[in-house]
């Protein structure tokens, strides 16, 4: 990859036993979908301009779902970066589905699983899914407990038929993810963390050991943005923005930490994306460590 989008998007990762590479600066589409992440975009020609601009700054990561919208995260993705470029990876996930009253049903069976492989195909309109996440829907944000075997037997099996190329997790336990690596290669684990909210701190650690790629979900605090008197007074002595020094902690963080930030607003996807840039010093890091410490 080119040296000067390896330094403008926070250096690249190889994904383990792959030779996928992605900036680490990466790109999440939740935001492009209506209210309650149902319906189309607010905005659909700046939703359609944020992912051009993605891709002309080298970003080469993008997560998405098919129950984004439902479907209609994906079908923007394809309105406006089909034919994909070479290296774009686009990270999909299942395990989910989204009735009509808007709310997030578990679709977890084979059939379903199965079927949500072949929705995204079609959506996105590629014949193989770059990096498929199996998330477990349960209540809250919170990963509990309980076999994922079935579930990740289904889609290795849908690896071997040549339809998803790589697995990962997402809302998972440390104990399953090591029944899933039992089954099949895992690249990613996709869990809720955040400068404030941190209780994946050994997990990542213990990934970043094995060269799996942590990505963090709500890396901006998701539906409850952050707050913290810590992280504005860090902003404010390095003038930038609060949501900056977010990021930039993330990538500070571990080196097996990939970002997608999420956005539906251009401004404020470019803000963003500049945090790759921001390097904190001991004494910043120092006081952004502690936040999390009292949460
Ligand atoms: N695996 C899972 O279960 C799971 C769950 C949730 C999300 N995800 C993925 O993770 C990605 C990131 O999570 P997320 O989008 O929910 O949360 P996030 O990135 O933590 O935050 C997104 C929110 O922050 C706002 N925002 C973003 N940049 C900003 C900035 N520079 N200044 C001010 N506000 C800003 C956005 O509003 P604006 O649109 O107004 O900028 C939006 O409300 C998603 O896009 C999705 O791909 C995965």
């Amino acid at each position: 990859m080119a040296a000067e989008s390896n330094a403008k998007l926070a250096g690249v990762f190889t994904f383990p036993q792959t030779s996928v590479q992605v900036h680490r600066m990466g790109y999440g589409a939740m935001q492009l979908s209506g209210p309650g992440i149902f319906g189309p975009p607010k905005d659909p020609q700046a939703a359609v301009a944020i992912l051009r601009e993605a891709i002309e700054t080298g970003i080469n990561h993008i997560d998405t779902s098919d129950f984004y919208g439902p479907h209609l995260t994906n079908q923007i993705i394809k309105e406006a970066l089909h034919p994909y470029r070479k290296d774009l990876v686009i990270v999909t996930k299942l395990g989910a589905r989204r009735p009509a009253d808007k709310s997030w049903q578990k679709a977890n069976s084979a059939q379903e699983l199965t079927a949500g492989v072949h929705d995204n195909l079609k959506n996105l309109g590629v014949s193989a899914l770059d990096i498929v996440n199996y998330r477990v829907v349960g209540p809250g944000h919170v990963p509990s407990e309980g076999s994922i075997a079935e579930q990740i037997h289904v889609l290795a099996d849908l690896k071997k038929q040549g339809l998803i190329r790589q697995i990962g997790v997402s809302h998972v336990t440390a104990n399953q993810i090591k029944e899933a690596q039992s089954i099949t290669n895992i690249v990613c684990v996709q869990n809720h963390y955040n400068v404030v909210h941190r209780n994946d701190d050994a997990l990542i650690d213990d990934l970043a050991r094995q060269g799996i790629a942590y990505v963090p979900y709500f890396p901006l605090g998701g539906f409850t943005p952050l707050q913290s008197a810590v992280l504005s007074g860090v902003a404010k002595r390095l003038e930038t923005t609060a949501h900056q020094v977010a990021l930039a902690w993330l990538l500070q963080r571990s080196p097996n930490v990939l970002l997608i930030p999420g956005t539906s607003s251009l401004a404020h996807f470019r803000e963003n994306v500049a945090a790759a840039q921001l390097k904190l010093s001991r004494q910043d890091l120092h006081e952004l460590n502690r936040i999390g410490e009292s949460h």
